[in-house]
C-alpha cells in the first residue's frame, strides 16, 4: 500500500498567506498541517509516500519534510507542473504508484481519527475504491454523495446547487489501480480540472466495487481562514499537552495545557491554555488567552490576544485586544499612542476588520 499526498494546488482561498508559502505548511498548533497527514499515514503502516508538489511551493515543502525519515517513511517528490485537478495529480504520480493500491490524502485536510480502520476495510473488502463521507452544513461547497434506499453509493456530484444529501467527500480516498483507466478517459470539467469525483463515478458506472464509510470525528479542510482557526482550536483542545521548555519568570502565570518552546522568555505575563507558544519568542507584559498559537521568533509585548494564530516572526506591540485573527509570517502590528489614525502597510489580499 502506497500513500499519495497532494501538496500542490494554488491555495487561492488562503491568500495572502499562500502568496509566499504552501498552504499545507501553514501551522495548526504550531505544526504544519502536512505533518499531521504524514503522521497519520505512518501510523497506519504506509511507509512509501509520494508527495505532489507545485513549482511555486515545492521547494519549501521539500525543505520542511525532507526525506521522511523523521516519521520512518520514505518520501518521493512528484512535480505537478500545473494544478490540473486531483485526478490529474494521480495521473502525474502514475510512475511512482505503479500497480500498487494506494491511499490518496489531501495535504490540507485534517481529521480527528486515524485511518487504519478504513485501510483495513478497504483491503479486506476486496474493493476497487473506498471513500469517506462526513455530514456538512453547506453541501453546495463540496463533492457530495448520493446514496440509494439501501445506503449504497450511486452518484457523486461536485459542488451541486441542489445537493442530493449533506454527505461530503472527505479528502482521504483508497484506490486500487482500477482508478487509472478511469482517469485516462476523463475530460476536463467546467472548471478545467480532471476531477477525482468523475473518475469514481466512472468506476461506479462500470459496476466496480466502490464503498464508503462515515467519518465519525471532525474533519477540516483548512483551505480558509475560519477553518484554520477552528482547526487550531480543535487540535489545541484535544491534543495539546503541558510542556514548558522556555523560561517563565516569577511574575508570570501559566495555567492549563500550555506548551512553550525552547529559549522562549515569558516575562510578567499570563498565559491560559490550551495554547502553544513556539521557540525563541519574547512574551512580555501580555495576556495570552485560550486557543492561541504563537509561532517561533515572535515578540508579543503589552498586548492581549486570544483565539488567534500568529505564524513565525510576528511582532505585536500594545495591541489591546486581538481575537479570531490569523497573522502571517513576519507581520508587525503595533499601536503608537501618539497616532489617533490607523497607519497600515498591507500586502495584497490582506484583510483588516475592526
Ligand atoms: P483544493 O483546495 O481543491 O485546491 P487549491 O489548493 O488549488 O486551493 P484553492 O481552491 O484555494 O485555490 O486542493 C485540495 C488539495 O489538493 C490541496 O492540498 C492542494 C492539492 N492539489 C494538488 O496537489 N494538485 C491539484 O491539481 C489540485 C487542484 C489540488
Amino acid at each position: 500500500m502506497k500513500g499519495l499526498i497532494l501538496s500542490g494546488g494554488k491555495g487561492t482561498r488562503l491568500r495572502p498567506l499562500t502568496h509566499t508559502a504552501a498552504k499545507q505548511l501553514v501551522p495548526v498548533a504550531n505544526k504544519p498541517i502536512l505533518f499531521y497527514v504524514i503522521e497519520n499515514l505512518a501510523r497506519a503502516g504506509v511507509t512509501e509516500v509520494g508527495i505532489i508538489i507545485s513549482p511555486e511551493t515545492g521547494d519549501s515543502v521539500k525543505e520542511a519534510v525532507g526525506d521522511g525519515s523523521r516519521w520512518q517513511v520514505s518520501v518521493t517528490y512528484i512535480l505537478q507542473v500545473e494544478p490540473g485537478g486531483l485526478a490529474h495529480a494521480v495521473k502525474t504520480a502514475r510512475p511512482f504508484l505503479e500497480d500498487s493500491p494506494f491511499v490518496m490524502y489531501l495535504g490540507d485536510n485534517l481529521i480527528s481519527s486515524g485511518i487504519s480502520e478504513f485501510l483495513q476495510a478497504f483491503q479486506s473488502g476486496g474493493l476497487d475504491a473506498l471513500i469517506l463521507l462526513k455530514e456538512v452544513a453547506d453541501p453546495r461547497q463540496f463533492g457530495i454523495a448520493q446514496l440509494n434506499g439501501q445506503g449504497r453509493l450511486v452518484k457523486l456530484v461536485e459542488k451541486p446547487p441542489q445537493p442530493p444529501s449533506n454527505l461530503a467527500l472527505v479528502g482521504v480516498y483508497f484506490f486500487t489501480p482500477a482508478i487509472h483507466p478511469a482517469i485516462d478517459q476523463l475530460k476536463p470539467s467546467w472548471r478545467g480540472e480532471l476531477e477525482i469525483t468523475d473518475a469514481i463515478q466512472w468506476l461506479l458506472d462500470c459496476g466496480k466495487r466502490v464503498d464508503w464509510r462515515r467519518l465519525e470525528g471532525w474533519w477540516l479542510d483548512t483551505g480558509k481562514k475560519d477553518d484554520l482557526l477552528t482547526a487550531n482550536t480543535l487540535v489545541l483542545d484535544e491534543w495539546s499537552r503541558r510542556d514548558i521548555q522556555g523560561e517563565v519568570d516569577e511574575a508570570s502565570q501559566v495555567s492549563g495545557r500550555v506548551s512553550i518552546g525552547p529559549r522562549t522568555r515569558v516575562i510578567n505575563s499570563t498565559i491560559r491554555g490550551p495554547a502553544a507558544i513556539g521557540a525563541d519568542c519574547l512574551i512580555k507584559d501580555s495576556f495570552i488567552g485560550p486557543f492561541t498559537s504563537v509561532g517561533d521568533h515572535s515578540h508579543v509585548e503589552s498586548s492581549v490576544l486570544e483565539h488567534s494564530v500568529l505564524l513565525s516572526q510576528v511582532t505585536l506591540l500594545q495591541v489591546d485586544r486581538l481575537e479570531d485573527s490569523l497573522i502571517g509570517r513576519n507581520a508587525r502590528v503595533a499601536r503608537h499612542n501618539r497616532h489617533r489614525s490607523l497607519q497600515l502597510l498591507l500586502g495584497d489580499d490582506t484583510v483588516v476588520e475592526f
